[in-house]
């Protein structure tokens, strides 16, 4: 069966191409804007107001508007508009009081860097009671008047679970995936807005990141704001609004609820073509193979060493994986300071710039526990020096060029379970403040893992699928029939490779013999067993200069580990048979520490604690050259 390539494939783009045509046709939606709502003698009949309304005469001077008397005759239709279909939808409704010295105070920070309003004020998602309070506070003109902007609901059967469902049809072959429709905001009158002020909701307190109306409100004034050429958008909400739609570098202001943003339109605009959740794939703003062309000294690959020495030989796989792509972009790897001079001259020699960053404990986690230091992940918002970066982790190999990925927003990843993406490969803006962000939310939000892809799926739950193919999962699911098996098994070999990234889950082939896959030999492991991968990995292996082999030697302890699972197969008598194959790897006659009789370790396996790092102790001779050109 052939596999279906997304991104050489033309054919998906043509039908949704033609898709999102036919839907152009029958928009469902009807956007009415009223721009004639003064009410002229709207005095605050509650004491409090007035003192509202003092706070806010900055509002008055920013605008320097004059109250008009005439058009009201359309405030009772503007209102009754406001209402959903009659009833109110809950899902739109935020109880948040509107705190007007904050409005006025981000407003006026905008008349201070001379960016006055200068133009009408579109407002969404403000009830009826609402309205009538900012009309207390806005005066209008004819140049500048309040325009109540119409937004229908989404369907109630579209829910955060069908916007993100857990499987898509990627490759077509029953079904072209598809994302609901969501109404948009149209301004019927061509009124030019300066500003849209929304009210957001936040369904449940604390817990707001994955609202569908939420989402809704946002996606509609940023489509707005995007196609009207609307510079500024003020937020009203106590929780940031997407962090990858609305990112904090962008954020001009904020005063307690209210947020103001000046957007990049143009990004803006590429963003709202996305779909909206994981329902489809996302596809590079620049499609095709090849097209992509980027700006490559800000652009670059970045994986992270968690204090883990044992990931060094991947790493430099993973890098000689990706030039052999045919990649050029600079290779980053964040290492703590654990990491020894040895190895770190290992990792250079590869092709990595070495950053050695402080690590970020998950205050949530147990001490010691492996997921301790996970958090260090955030580090990788701290490269600045570029705008984009493609993450992987270090136990995967690039098999093909996935330099286009470049072209794709934060954060582009592929699924993992539920609503989830998998932080394995993912598209990253480095940002200062998107950083602080992360770290401000870190005693309040917790990890379903304790780990990074835990926290990140909760700060970045507007996220961008791609194609499977790009974080290819080396495991075999319980459930998958001998068809899937076989199929799986032809890509993970297939050459010319079909699979862009192969993601070596389960015991890494560099801690194996490299006769077969280790996995085979221990029954919570067997599911990521694959020879044809683990052959695929070695060939990498053996593409890389000569003087790198010696960060992939096996410690004694790691030999007397195989050795031991070994046996234990062999008295399970585990059908595959590879208990039986005969080791011919040469690293098993190779020590490279001091306990080097392994085999006498095996006697008290088990009852032993081994610690970490026993006896190992390479003594550099640091490698500083290469003679081999690569
Ligand atoms: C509008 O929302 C505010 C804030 O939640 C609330 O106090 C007020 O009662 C609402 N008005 C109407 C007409 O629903
Ligand atoms: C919601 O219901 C409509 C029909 O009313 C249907 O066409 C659509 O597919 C449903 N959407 C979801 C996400 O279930
Ligand atoms: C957040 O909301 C989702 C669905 O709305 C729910 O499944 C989850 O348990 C909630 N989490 C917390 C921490 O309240
Ligand atoms: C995803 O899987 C993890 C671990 O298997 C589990 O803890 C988590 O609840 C799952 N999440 C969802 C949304 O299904
Ligand atoms: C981000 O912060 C670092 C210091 O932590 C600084 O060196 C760098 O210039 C900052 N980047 C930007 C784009 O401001
Ligand atoms: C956390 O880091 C450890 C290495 O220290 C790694 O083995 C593990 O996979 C990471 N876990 C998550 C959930 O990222
Ligand atoms: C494990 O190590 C601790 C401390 O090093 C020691 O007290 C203990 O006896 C050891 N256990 C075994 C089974 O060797």
């Amino acid at each position: 069966m052939e596999t279906r390539q997304p991104y050489s494939n033309e054919d998906i783009y043509k039908r949704r191409f033609q898709r999102s045509k036919s839907e152009d046709d029958q928009k469902p939606l009807q956007v009415i804007s009223h721009d004639k709502t003064g009410n002229c003698k709207n005095k605050p009949s509650q004491p409090l107001l007035l003192a509202f309304v003092m706070l806010s005469t900055l509002i008055f001077i920013t605008y320097s508007l004059t109250y008009h008397n005439h058009h009201y005759k359309n405030i009772p239709r503007a209102i009754s508009n406001w209402k959903w279909g009659g009833g109110t939808d809950q899902r739109y409704v935020s109880h948040l009081e509107i705190k007007w010295d904050e409005i006025s105070s981000v407003l006026d920070k905008l008349s201070a860097k001379n960016q006055k309003i200068n133009g009408n004020i579109g407002f969404l998602n403000f009830n009826e009671t609402e309205i009538s309070d900012w009309k207390t506070h806005i005066t209008q003109t004819n140049e500048n008047q309040m325009v109540i902007l119409h937004l229908d609901p989404v369907d109630k059967n579209v829910t955060w679970d069908s916007l993100y469902p857990e499987w898509i049809d990627e490759e077509q072959e029953e079904e072209v995936p598809s994302c609901p429709n969501l109404p948009k905001v149209e301004l019927v009158q061509r009124k030019r807005l300066d500003l849209i002020v929304v009210k957001l909701p936040c369904e449940t307190e604390g817990n707001c990141s994955r609202d569908v109306g939420r989402l809704h409100l946002q996606l509609a004034a940023a489509g707005l704001a995007a196609s009207s050429r609307v510079n500024h958008l003020l937020f009203v909400t106590d929780f940031f609004p997407i962090p990858n739609l609305f990112p904090c570098k962008e954020l001009v202001v904020r005063r307690g609820n209210a947020w103001l943003y000046e957007p990049n339109l143009k990004v803006l605009g590429e963003k709202i073509q996305l779909s909206v959740g994981s329902c489809e794939l996302a596809l590079p703003f620049k499609p095709r193979d090849g097209d992509y062309i980027g700006n490559v000294r800000r652009e670059a690959y970045v994986t992270i060493l968690h204090s883990a020495h044992v990931y060094v030989c991947g790493a430099i796989a993973a890098a000689q994986s990706i030039r052999m792509s045919g990649s050029n972009r600079d290779l980053v790897i964040l290492v703590d300071e654990t990491i020894s001079d040895y190895h770190r001259s290992g990792l250079e020699l590869a092709g990595w710039k070495i950053r050695t960053i402080k690590r970020i404990r998950n205050p949530k986690a147990e001490k010691n526990a492996y997921n301790e230091w996970n958090y260090s992940k955030f580090r990788l918002w701290q490269l600045t020096d570029y705008e984009k970066i493609i993450f992987i982790d270090a136990d995967l190999l690039i098999l093909r060029n996935i330099d286009f990925l470049f072209g794709m927003p934060e954060i582009s990843a592929t699924g993992n379970n539920g609503t989830l993406f998998n932080s394995g490969v993912m598209v990253i803006e480095p940002s200062n403040c998107t950083f602080k962000l992360l770290m401000d939310h870190i005693n309040e939000i917790t990890s379903y893992n304790g780990g990074d892809q835990g926290y990140l799926n909760e700060i970045f739950t507007w996220w961008h699928r791609i194609p499977k193919t790009l974080n290819f999962l080396k495991n075999f699911w319980i459930g998958d029939d001998e068809e899937t098996k076989e199929k799986k098994t032809r890509l993970f070999g297939a050459d010319p490779p079909e699979l862009y990234v192969l993601h070596y889950l389960g015991l890494k082939p560099w801690l194996c013999f490299r006769d077969y896959d280790c996995n085979w030999n221990s029954d919570i492991f067997q599911e990521f067993a694959s020879d044809v991968a683990h052959e695929r990995w070695w060939k990498v292996h053996d593409a890389m200069p000569t003087e790198l082999h010696q960060f992939c030697l096996l410690e004694s302890k790691q030999k007397a580990q195989l050795e031991w699972d070994r046996r234990e197969a062999q008295k399970a008598i585990f059908k595959d048979g590879h208990w039986k194959v005969k080791v011919r790897d040469p690293r098993l006659k190779k020590c490279i520490d001091n306990l080097c009789s392994w085999k006498s370790m095996l006697k008290h396996w088990g009852e032993t604690n081994w610690t970490d790092d026993r006896g190992f102790n390479p003594t550099p001779p640091m490698i500083t050259k290469l003679k081999i050109d690569r």
